[in-house]
């Protein structure tokens, strides 16, 4: 037996093995939890830095390894000739690292919580960092009377969601799980929400149809009417939204920008200059005619000073396998704010 033959039989013993312990505890079967062995530390030291001890270590650490990319895409970016970026190189000669867009903009900052898929598979579902704990959170006490669940204001778990277009199997889920959670959500081009949102959760959920914009524009009939994120949030009585998700077709830059350029206005009087929003799914559409890889960065590192981090991506494949566009410029990020002093997921 060679030694290329010995190693793959033992990978498919290997996979097998997997596909064994996969099959038998996919119940989510609490005995495999207490079958792990508890491991003691080898040569254990007092001195050891204990680096998962609390929820401030973890945020720290995700803090470091965040900071390092940022380096590394400074670095990067600087070495281009010019130091222009080719988002999308097609020969192994146009750049050092023939790096793609994605890959100036990695997941660096861990979640320190569980990371789940909530949602549909495929387009449509989303990535949550910390849905334990917002599903520990309970529902206001003030929302079983007479009165029912209000339309505004800020108790529980504040949700936007842009961009409906007939799937609401995210916004379903999360409210069936999170008593808490309230939903508003927001598009011109459909009349209500998807299916998935059944009786038994719809009084926590308002439907408008208009979309978000970088100015308000409430008679535009084509595409429209559209309005500013901090306008919708007045209209509310929101200061704050705990979780953001947002998939408009390219108008993510520009809504985007016109929301920081409020947190700036309101940082001149007083504000603290971070993002008023704890997590973001956000569906980026980063096609060349709607924005170039210097103002991509621009716009994307103006959201990092607010506090905003990438957690996790997952590439959006249609744009190539649906839509025969050799480059995949959609993609699914989930931010986190890590400068956000109200964000429910640094409850202990
Ligand atoms: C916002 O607050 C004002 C003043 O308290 C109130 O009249 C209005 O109904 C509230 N709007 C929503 C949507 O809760």
């Amino acid at each position: 037996m060679t030694l290329r033959s010995y190693i793959g039989r033992m990978a498919l013993a290997g996979v097998v093995a997997f596909i064994c312990i996969i099959t038998f505890f996919q119940d989510g079967d609490s005995s495999l939890v207490s079958s792990l062995p508890s491991i003691p530390r080898p040569n254990p030291s007092p001195s050891a830095p204990r680096k998962f001890a609390s929820l401030r270590d973890r945020i720290q650490l995700s803090e470091l390894s965040w900071k390092r990319t940022v380096s590394q895409r400074h670095q990067m970016i600087s070495a281009m000739p010019n130091a222009v970026v080719k988002p999308w190189p097609k020969d192994w000669t146009e750049e050092p690292g023939n790096l793609v867009m994605w890959d100036y903009f990695p997941a660096a900052w861990s979640c320190p919580h569980d990371v789940q898929r909530v949602g549909r598979l495929g387009d449509g579902g989303k990535w949550v960092c910390g849905m334990s704990v917002y599903e520990s959170l309970p529902a206001p006490a003030s929302w079983t009377g007479s009165a029912g669940v209000p339309s505004g204001g800020q108790e529980g778990l504040v949700v936007y969601s842009f961009g409906i277009n007939g799937d609401s199997s995210f916004e379903a889920e999360l409210l069936e799980r999170v008593p808490s959670a309230r939903i508003w959500g927001f598009d011109f081009s459909v009349n209500g929400w998807g299916p998935q949102i059944t009786s038994a959760v719809s009084q926590r959920t308002f439907f408008k149809k208009a979309g978000i914009g970088a100015k308000d524009e409430p008679h535009l009939t084509t595409n429209g009417p559209l309005y500013t994120l901090q306008s919708l949030m007045a209209s509310n009585n929101h200061t704050y939204i705990d979780v953001l998700k947002i998939d408009v077709e390219g108008n993510e830059f520009k809504s985007l920008e016109a929301f920081m350029d409020h947190v700036r206005r309101e940082w001149k009087h007083g504000g603290d200059g971070v993002l008023p929003i704890g997590q973001v799914m956000i569906e980026i559409h980063a096609n060349e005619k709607y924005i170039s890889f210097p103002n991509f960065r621009r716009w994307w590192e103006r959201l990092e000073g607010m506090g905003m981090r990438a957690t996790w991506i997952e590439l959006n494949l249609l744009r190539v396998t649906l839509f025969q566009d050799p480059k995949p410029d959609c993609t699914e990020y989930v931010w986190v704010n890590a400068k956000d002093q109200q964000n429910k997921l640094w409850y202990e």
